[in-house]
């Protein structure tokens, strides 16, 4: 995923590569769920580690479906590449005749291909319908049209929580403020330029003053947090015994849920120290390979300002 940064001449690079096969270890061969395949740099990767592994690639994304597949071509049969969202992963699995999988990957939020093409509306380095859509092609509703749904109190929230934003309220004031007008928010540049407006552009900011109020929208436009700790509960019971997962995230928000779940599978109590019995359903089917998170060193980080805010969890079935 990409929070900013990476320009369209940013060349398409998987994040936090190498870490990510050595937790997998496709050298074991077997089948291989790549729940956010995006452009196929990790199958690739995964493909290529051993003449035995299968790859079922899952993305919402059709463009990068199709992109992907002709990426990794030359695999012929061992990829399969379906359009699902990866919280059906079991239903995807079974469609295809896998009941039981060697790795499972996510690596979460925007693709490059989604954050790089103007017209996505995923970022405001270029004027373009605001729609931020994952699946351009789907029936979700954009983020132009959430912003013209949505009370004032639930537009503040969404950009409170999902972009950290200390400055939400007066964010969503003016957006609705505008709306009242009768002039909606339809393009990226005209919500940035009203971000920036409202909140101000203090000199010395790394950051552009819309780039939180952009992530909050697209985590909220793609329902990007709803369902990712079943997903992960869902994944382990697919996995094999030995089985690894790796998720990928970029913001806290995201990590936090994947930290949490992973500890829960790995049988630390979540409850109130207070509480006489474990309601949090804690129970150890995994161990944590990652006892901290692997993040992107300097040098990857200066090649591809997408990897900053990366971190990289795994386990391993019991
Ligand atoms: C960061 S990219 C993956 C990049 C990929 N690892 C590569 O090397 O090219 C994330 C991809 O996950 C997809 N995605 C995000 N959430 C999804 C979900 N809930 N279900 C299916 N695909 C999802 C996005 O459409 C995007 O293509």
């Amino acid at each position: 995923m990409a929070a900013s940064g990476g320009g369209p001449e940013a060349p398409h690079r998987p994040v936090l590569l190498f870490e990510t096969v050595r937790l997998l270890a496709p050298e074991r061969g077997g089948l291989f769920v790549d729940a956010t395949l995006g452009l196929g740099g990790h199958s690739e990767a995964i493909l290529e580690a051993s003449a035995g592994t299968r790859v079922l690639g899952i993305d919402r994304d059709r463009e990068a479906l199709r992109l992907a597949s002709e990426r990794l071509e030359r695999f012929g049969p061992r990829l399969r590449a379906v359009h699902a969202n990866f919280g059906d992963i079991e239903r995807v699995m079974r469609e295809a005749g896998e009941h039981e999988a060697s790795g499972i990957l996510a690596d979460l939020g925007v693709s490059s291909l989604q954050f790089d093409t103007p017209e996505r509306g995923f970022s405001f380095r270029e004027d373009a319908p605001l729609d931020m859509r994952m699946d351009a092609e789907g029936e979700e509703e954009t983020a132009a049209q959430l912003l013209e749904r949505l009370p004032e109190e639930e537009i503040a929230r969404v950009i409170y929580e999902y972009g950290e934003e200390r400055k939400s309220r007066r964010i969503a004031r003016w957006i609705v403020e505008r709306r009242e007008r009768g002039e909606a928010i339809k393009t990226t540049g005209e919500l940035a330029q009203l971000v920036a407006r409202a909140v101000g552009n203090k000199r010395g900011d790394r950051i552009h003053p819309a780039t939180r109020t952009f992530q909050a929208l697209r985590i909220a436009v793609n329902r990007e947090l709803e369902g990712l700790s079943e997903f992960i509960e869902t994944a382990i019971a697919l996995l094999q015994p030995q089985g690894r997962l790796a998720v990928i995230s970029f913001h806290s928000l995201e990590d936090r849920i994947v930290k949490r779940a992973l500890r829960r599978l790995s049988g630390r109590c979540e409850c109130d120290p207070r509480s006489p019995v474990c309601v949090c359903g804690a129970r150890r089917v995994v161990e944590i390979l990652t006892r901290r998170p692997v993040t992107a060193n300097e040098q990857e980080v200066e090649e591809n300002p997408r990897a900053r805010s990366a971190k990289l969890r795994a386990c391993l079935k019991l």
